[in-house]
């Protein structure tokens, strides 16, 4: 079975800087807590009108498509990641299809938040490896900034968000020493309401009684109604703590999955690129492992948490840096709402 390689790596991300002390013109929060709290000093916002999820995307793949030395044309699979699409539906992978005029080509979206670049990524490894397809494009993508809401009552969460993409396109390689080694995937849905946005959505409190405050007369147009809007209840929600917990026992475990299968020690990590969920979560999970500075990357400093981009955009930049080398032993680590959890390790 060939393993498949990150022939080309992109990121996009939009021009506008919103800073910590921008925030604070919206909400009651101030430049120390943001830093103190999540190592955030700014973020990029999307154009209101001529940048979508999409739109981002597209940009960060012309740049991994270019690096791989192939044409929109030669791809002969799609898969987008983002919690954040431009249509409900559907997904954002036929967008891109269209605005590359590719050919028609099967396009998957994938819907698992922080972890979803993780998650495709191991999805395309699978059809490489089955030999089903040659060129593939990954892109994760997010434009958070259309769903937060920038009022104090969200505070703990709109401070956290910012907008990008990034995209790789992945390949055979002939290279027995390279490539992906392993792809991990997990999941825990007992907490799957605890980091979510709920509405609009067909859930009519089936799994949880609490979840809306409508009466039954209400509940009929639970999906999307001027209610719910009143209420609010259109809102991202986050339990900060608990996500927090849960990310840095979820980290540290994925990672080592990866390493011990395949005979490897933290040591041994060239660089581990985890989701910039926070910096104190990644902080933590460098201790964890015993990890130097120069092992672990970080960004989120100047682009927030971007979910589904967060990986790609790191990667990417890393990558641009000169921090990844050929034969390097990378891994990638994400940690998200549903939970969900992943880790990649690979020879670069
Ligand atoms: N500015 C100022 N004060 C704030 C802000 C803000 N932006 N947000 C919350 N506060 C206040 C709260 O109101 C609270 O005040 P109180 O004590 O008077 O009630 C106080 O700060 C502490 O609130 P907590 O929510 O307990 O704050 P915590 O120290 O846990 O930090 C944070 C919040 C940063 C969200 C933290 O819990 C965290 O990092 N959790 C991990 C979640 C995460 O990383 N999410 C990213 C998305 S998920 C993912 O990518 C994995």
């Amino acid at each position: 079975m060939q393993r498949s390689i990150i022939a080309g790596v992109g990121m996009y991300v939009p021009e506008n800087i919103f800073t910590n002390k921008d925030m604070t013109k919206l909400m009651d929060t101030s430049d120390a807590w943001i830093q103190e709290r999540t190592g955030i000093k700014e973020r990029r916002f999307a154009h209101r009108t001529n940048e979508t999820t999409a739109t981002m995307g597209i940009e960060a793949a012309k740049i991994a498509m270019e690096r791989a030395g192939v044409t929109a044309q030669d791809i002969d699979f799609i898969i987008f990641a983002t919690l954040s699409p431009d249509y409900y539906f559907p997904g954002c992978g036929v967008l891109v299809q269209r605005a590359l005029k590719m050919k028609e080509i099967g396009a998957l979206d994938v819907r698992n938040q922080c972890s979803g670049f993780v998650y495709a990524l191991s999805v395309g490894d699978q059809f490489i490896r089955s030999g089903m397809y040659k060129n593939i494009l990954i892109i994760g993508s997010e434009k958070h900034s259309f769903i937060l809401d920038f009022n104090t009552r969200s505070r703990n969460i709109s401070v956290i968000f910012g907008d990008g993409a990034g995209a790789v396109v992945l390949q055979p390689t002939e290279d027995k020493n390279r490539g992906i080694l392993s792809t991990h995937l997990h999941s825990d849905g007992n907490d799957a309401e605890i980091l979510a946005a709920y509405n609009p959505g067909s859930h009519s409190n089936y799994w949880q009684k609490n979840l809306a405050d409508y009466d039954d007369a209400e509940i009929g147009e639970l999906y999307e109604s001027h209610a719910m809007i009143d209420k609010q209840q259109n809102l991202p929600v986050m339990d900060g703590p608990a996500v927090f917990k849960k990310a840095v026992v979820k980290f540290p475990e994925v990672i080592m999955e990866a390493l011990n299968k395949n005979g490897y020690s933290s040591s041994d990590l060239s660089l581990l690129i985890p989701h910039q969920a926070n910096l104190r979560i990644s902080q933590y999970v460098q201790q964890k492992l015993k990890l130097n500075d120069e092992q672990v990357f970080n960004n989120i400093q100047k682009y927030g948490n971007t979910t589904a981009a967060s990986v790609p955009i790191a990667l990417c930049e890393a990558w641009q840096q000169g921090k990844i080398k050929e034969n390097d032993l990378v891994c990638l680590a994400a940690f998200g709402s549903g939970f969900t959890w992943a880790s990649a390790l690979m020879k670069w």
